[in-house]
């Protein structure tokens, strides 16, 4: 099965070790002289392993003629170009079933972080000044809010189960209608007018750039929360900081931003703002599935199997 593999991001260790018995990696992850290792091997690599964060071109491609795969060890995959893979009929697949769960529980978590202004009693406490303060201001209750996701793919109905069990009324705003127990509203603008809070969770890339738009953030409102765990493109980043600062949206609660890990200043000086340095998917265990999977994978098309989590190009 020994094949040439060409690696372009790090995987966790036992991931890295199963891929390595099994294929020649020529890592570029790490490599000063990409090129070099690129002329040396490229023309052999059958598999790519990386994640989406790094770009696969025409450039690259062209340097990789026997390429077959690519196999993402993240859910995202904005940084490739989709119809170069498909126009060479490169193979691609991503890690989505194995981070859906934690990127669920971290959307619940900063949505209801952010509610009850978390982060505030965290410095009012901190502070030693608890006494002189007096209470804590209260905060409004999460049961019976109503919940607009946006993005009804796995991670959405993770989301939709567990703000079930807080309470919360949920409606959704898809591309087309899931076969789901919630409402669907097809109109974005709606749903977030009828949602106190809108979650989103769809995939970044040019089909979804800006899609939270001004209109949007405004009809979420003053009392609104917007929770973004899906990509900075994804939100009008400029739009969301001019409703934050002026109140038109009440608070905001972010794992993701436009030019991550650069984080735009004003974000960052404001108080109706919770901040996640894009943590969804970012604990042990889920990191050690996502490269795993990546990995099984790869080795499944090697042995000729069926993929585990192909990507239809
Ligand atoms: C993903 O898997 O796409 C997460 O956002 C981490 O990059």
């Amino acid at each position: 099965m020994s094949a040439d593999v060409l690696m372009m991001a790090g995987l966790r260790p036992a991931a890295l070790a199963t891929l390595e018995q099994a294929c020649r990696v020529h890592r570029i992850d790490r490599a000063d002289d990409k090129a070099a290792i690129l002329r040396d091997h490229g023309a052999g690599c059958r598999a790519i392993v990386t994640n989406g964060h790094t770009p696969i071109d025409d450039a690259l491609l062209d340097q990789l003629p026997a390429l077959e795969i690519v196999c993402c060890s993240s859910a995202g995959y904005d940084a490739f170009d989709l119809d170069a893979l498909a126009r060479r009929g490169v193979r691609l697949t991503n890690a989505s079933p194995a981070l859906a769960q934690e990127v669920a529980d971290m959307a619940m978590l900063l949505a209801s972080a952010a509610w009850r202004n978390l982060v505030a009693g965290d410095e009012w406490v901190r502070s030693g000044d608890w006494a002189a303060k007096g209470e804590f201001p209260l905060q409004r209750g999460l049961r019976g809010r109503r919940l607009g996701i946006v993005g009804m793919g796995t991670i959405g109905q993770h989301v939709a189960d567990l703000a079930g069990l807080m309470g919360l009324q949920v409606s959704y705003w898809n591309r087309s209608a899931k076969p789901v127990d919630h409402a669907y509203q097809p109109d974005l603008i709606q749903l977030a007018t009828d949602s106190d809070i809108l979650i989103v969770i769809v995939a970044g890339g040019e089909g979804t750039r800006g899609l939270i738009s001004a209109p949007v953030i405004d009809a979420l409102g003053a009392q609104g929360l917007l929770v973004n765990v899906a990509r900075g493109s994804v939100v009008d980043e400029e739009a969301l900081i001019a409703a934050l600062q002026s109140g038109s949206l009440g608070s905001a609660a972010l794992d993701v931003f436009a030019s991550e890990p650069d984080v735009d200043a004003r974000l960052r000086a404001l108080p109706n703002v919770t901040l996640s340095p894009h943590q969804g998917s970012g604990t042990i265990e889920t990191r050690e599935a996502m490269s795993a999977l990546a990995v099984d994978n790869l080795i499944a098309h090697l042995e000729g199997r069926p993929l585990l989590s192909e990507i239809a190009l």
